[in-house]
């Protein structure tokens, strides 16, 4: 008897989630900051691209303007932007709608409310707002408005027939240049697949990486007609993919994926960071660990930040059917750009969704998951974002990320708290983009310029990266996320070199850390694979008196 063949996704298959062929990042799926981003960054980039074409194509390619709201398109196919525009002003006409009117409304809000109280302006709500606000004062008699976001999804401002999937194979590294700024017009080779992100048809087509199907039941699946089925072998492979291989050994195995997703095992627990994966392309491009080499279940996944480069959709939605539990930060909850990952996630479908707060902690066998504040790099916005500490048995990793060293007793505070920190993952981003590249949007009154440029997204420099470590007693460190991968250019579009100031301060902090005779000083980049024992000394009782009198000395002082 002949068996059918079965396939499993390629190692090169890109699925892209879109949001009426926008790629979807965080800001543009909650309904608000979908709504702000429509009307102040996406019409505006089409309706400029429109006036000059040209232009934009070449500021997409030009290194310094990179990045920037330019659509990377050709002039030949000016007419389907065009068509997308009028397409967007008709059907998300009630997302533009409430942007206008929370632009109009928060800037009265802000000019008239200032003490009395504040009942009178409910009355004079515009209807898009209505029913999903609350208006309330800071202790200075500053006044904001909440907005209700669990109410938002449920409205029609969240329509989830604008959401599908892009699926193609990918070439080469390079032909993914940065599309944040760029409507995904569908390529002739490419398959669209127009489905709600949470459906759960979405895992069972995910599940291929795992589980291979006959053609059949993947082109059911999708809902192709048998000639645009043809489009599907080249995203497909009938070659088996090795099983991966779990660790279940007593030491962790921590495996990096790229940027700040590394992947750490022991005892049979998997752990996965701010997942960013790449997919191995067609032709070149450097070795790189992919889907295939994580685990078919992953007990947490832990986001640290709301950035595009940390809560990756492309990614999540990949893994969702294998994540148990996702754990986000908890959000402030006072401004709209302050969306809740875990509202987000749970929209999504994803299974088990935690939403931890400073010092909050998550016990797993042989260790536990502790979320300790990140300071910094969100331009002194109020938006929540929470570092991790992973123990096992004795060794304490901190995950920081992007985190700034804005108050060296912040860390001192959390070792005497949680305990001394053997090894740190940290990265160095310390230009960091101007407070208006993805925030802008979010602005009722565009910032001044001098604040755009001071309040940078900026992490650490070397300096203060020392400080962290010295204050949790670290004697490893490895230098992550920083954005060299080829993989994350459509995200980060950085074009980092040798000679970036955030490179040379991670150079920098190596050395500073080989001075001092650090266990282990790295850069990790591209794909990487280490052992750490999971028992380290501690000494932490003496530690945090000597600290406290240090600092009931340093206090007495300055009073
Ligand atoms: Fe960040
Ligand atoms: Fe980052």
């Amino acid at each position: 008897m002949r068996t059918e063949t079965k396939y499993r996704l390629a190692d090169s298959c890109i699925v892209e989630p879109l949001v009426n062929s926008w790629f979807a990042w965080s800001y543009i799926l909650s309904p608000l900051t979908a709504s702000l981003h429509l009307l102040n960054y996406q019409l505006k980039a089409m309706e400029e691209y429109l006036k000059d074409p040209e232009l934009h194509i070449r500021a997409s390619r030009d290194a310094a303007l990179i990045g920037g709201p330019y659509l990377d398109i050709p002039e030949s196919r000016a007419g389907e932007v065009r068509a997308l525009l009028e397409s967007t002003k008709l059907n998300q006409r009630h997302n533009l709608a409430l942007a206008e009117a929370t632009i109009e409304f928060y800037n009265r809000l802000v000019d008239e409310a200032s003490g009395q109280s504040l009942e009178s302006f409910y009355r004079v709500l515009p209807s898009p707002l209505r029913g999903y606000v609350e208006l309330v004062y800071d202790y200075y008699n500053r006044p904001m408005a909440r907005f209700v976001e669990g109410l938002l999804y449920a409205s029609h401002y969240y329509d989830q027939s604008l959401q599908s999937l892009r699926i193609y194979a990918l070439k080469r590294d390079d032909t993914r240049r940065f599309f944040m700024s760029t409507p995904r017009l569908q390529e002739e080779e490419q398959i669209d697949w127009k489905v709600p992100l949470a459906d759960e048809r979405v895992d069972r087509f995910f599940a291929l990486d795992v589980e291979p199907q006959p053609l059949s039941v993947v082109r059911d699946l999708i809902g192709l007609n048998r000639s645009d089925g043809e489009k599907l072998l080249t995203i497909l492979s009938p070659v088996p993919s090795a099983t991966p291989d779990k660790w279940n050994g007593a030491d962790v195995r921590v495996r990096y994926f790229g940027h700040a997703c590394v992947l750490l095992e022991w005892n049979g627990a998997s752990i996965l960071t701010d997942p960013f994966i790449g997919v191995r392309p067609l032709q070149g491009g450097i070795e790189r660990l992919s889907y295939g080499d994580l685990p078919r279940s992953i007990d947490y996944v832990l986001v640290t930040h709301n950035h595009a480069d940390h809560f990756v959709l492309e990614s999540l939605l990949r893994l969702r059917h294998r994540i148990n539990c996702l754990v986000v930060p908890k959000s402030y909850g006072l401004l709209h750009g302050d969306i809740s990952l875990k509202l987000l996630a749970q929209k999504l479908r994803f299974k088990q969704v935690l939403e931890l707060d400073a010092l909050e902690s998550i016990s797993i066998a042989g260790g536990e998951i502790v979320s300790i504040p990140f300071f910094g790099e969100h331009g002194d916005l109020a938006h929540g974002k929470t570092g991790y500490i992973v123990r096992a048995g004795e060794h304490r990793m901190m995950f920081g990320a992007d985190s700034n060293c804005l108050d060296r007793r912040l860390y001192e505070n959390i070792r005497c708290s949680v305990g001394r920190v053997e090894s740190v993952f940290l990265g160095t981003e310390c230009v960091g983009a101007p407070l208006c590249w993805s925030y802008g949007p979010l602005f009722p009154r565009p910032p001044r310029r001098s604040h755009d440029q001071t309040r940078r997204q900026r992490g650490c420099d070397s300096d203060g990266a020392m400080e962290i470590m010295e204050a949790l007693g670290t004697r490893r460190f490895y230098s992550y996320g920083m954005g060299q991968e080829p993989w994350l250019e459509h995200i980060l579009a950085l074009g980092l070199s040798d000679d970036s100031p955030q490179i040379r301060e991670a150079d920098e902090l190596l050395m500073k850390a080989q001075r001092r005779n650090f266990a282990a000083a790295e850069r990790l980049f591209g794909k990487g694979e280490f052992f750490l024992e999971t028992v380290s000394e501690t000494d932490e009782e003496e530690h945090c008196v000597a600290a406290s009198l240090n600092s009931n000395a340093e206090d007495e002082f300055v009073f």
